[in-house]
């Protein structure tokens, strides 16, 4: 990937706009904002739709013969390959007639990687890439990480008091934070395309786990896969997190196949998991790469405290989402996240490329782990 500062073009701009307005719905295709502009004008903006529909270059050069114009995209187009559903951009592009064409940033999927960019200068295309590519190689972190290492790219979220606090010694935690940073979680957990808790979370808070963005029609979004790490098999088969249906419960097998069958018969899919290395729970690296396998590119990981401390103490966060509170829960409060915890300030984690805001009473604090970069 792009490792220079790139500066991003008006052009760019717009469609970098229009891919971030696809995000919640092309999993597991990428999210891509295309854009025809002729003698200064945009002519016509597009990003991709969902998967298996028309891409963002093929909807924003369809019905133009503007060979004069230049086409921006954010992706490199796809290319011809194995089992691919709609035709290539590259040959929609390249009957399209046009000369020009400005590319954010390379496709890292090794079946097109470079081949896109190749194949329109070989039609005697002008090719030009690197517009916007820091602000695209962000927006498709997730694409990018999933595309490299067949692994989902993992978000850790929690709202905690502003002692670090995620429940009270009781387990109480409805609600710490107020409806706007609710409401934003609502909206992160519509983009992801799963949302991870642990049978502690589970059986006490008893959640639905779906996505209920304030401002989001249902067809503006794709509602996440939930999933339950639940191995020794505690959950109770009338929990709201089974219905609808379709709700993953990874469990070792340690858990009673009677519990599995009873789970099975109210539409939940089991998926067995060896026990983790130090017996408590499952093995997550091996959860990881079953969720890679079926196409969950980014997962956002909700806790409780143990999940996330196993989660955070093997590495395996790629960003943090934190919600604080200004409040203070103190004493035996639930700790966000349950590690061993670390002896020197010299030894402790900090996050990169840090966002704070302010969400009413409330900030989220965000940044990257550096467990993965692109
Ligand atoms: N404020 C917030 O943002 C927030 C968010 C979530 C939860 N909470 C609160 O957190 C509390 C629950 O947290 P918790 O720490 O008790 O439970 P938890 O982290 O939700 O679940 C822990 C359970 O998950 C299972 N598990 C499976 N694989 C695991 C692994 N690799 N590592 C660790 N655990 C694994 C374990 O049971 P097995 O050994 O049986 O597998 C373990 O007992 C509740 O009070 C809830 O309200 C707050």
């Amino acid at each position: 990937m792009s490792s220079q500062k790139e500066k991003t073009s008006p052009f760019m701009a717009k469609a970098i706009e229009a891919a971030l307005s696809a995000k919640s719905i092309t999993s597991p295709n990428p999210w891509v904002g295309a854009l025809l502009e002729h003698q200064g004008q945009i002519i016509n903006v597009s990003s991709t739709k969902k998967y298996g529909a028309a891409h963002a270059e093929a909807q924003t050069l369809q019905g133009k013969h503007l060979p004069e114009g230049t086409l921006y995209t954010t992706l490199e187009p796809c290319v011809a390959f194995e089992g691919k559903r709609t035709e290539p951009c590259t040959q929609i592009i390249i009957k399209s007639g046009i000369k020009k064409v400005v590319i954010g940033i390379e496709d890292p999927d090794p079946r097109v990687k470079g081949r896109g960019i190749i194949q329109l200068r070989e039609a005697g295309i002008e090719v030009q890439i690197g517009d916007g590519a820091d602000e695209i190689t962000r927006l498709l972190r997730p694409y990018i990480k999933h595309r490299q290492t067949g692994l989902p790219y993992v978000i850790a979220k929690f709202a905690a008091s502003i002692d670090g606090k995620i429940a009270t010694k009781t387990g109480a935690s409805q609600w710490i934070t107020g409806e706007k940073a609710r409401d934003t979680a609502h909206h992160q957990r519509a983009w992801v395309d799963g949302i991870l808790i642990g049978s502690g979370t589970a059986i006490s808070d008893d959640p639905s786990l779906t996505a209920r963005p304030k401002n989001l029609s249902p067809e503006q979004f794709t509602q996440p896969l939930r999933i339950v790490l639940d191995g020794s098999g505690k959950l109770p088969v009338n929990s709201k997190i089974l219905q609808p249906t379709g709700t993953i419960i990874a469990t070792s097998p340690k858990s009673e196949k009677n519990w599995q069958d009873s789970l099975t018969e109210q539409g939940a899919q089991i998926i067995i998991c060896e026990p983790s290395q130090n017996g408590s729970g499952i093995n997550l690296e091996q959860l990881l790469q079953v969720l890679g396998s079926r196409s969950i590119l980014s997962l956002w990981v909700e806790g409780g405290s143990q999940i996330l401390g196993s989660f955070f103490s093997q590495n395996l966060i790629d960003e943090l989402w934190a919600f604080i509170a200004p409040i203070i829960i103190g004493g035996d409060g639930l700790s966000a996240i349950s590690t061993t915890g670390t002896s020197t300030l010299a030894e402790v984690p900090h996050l990169r490329e840090i966002v704070i805001e302010k969400l009413e009473q409330d900030f989220l604090i965000r940044g990257f782990t550096g467990n993965w970069a692109p």
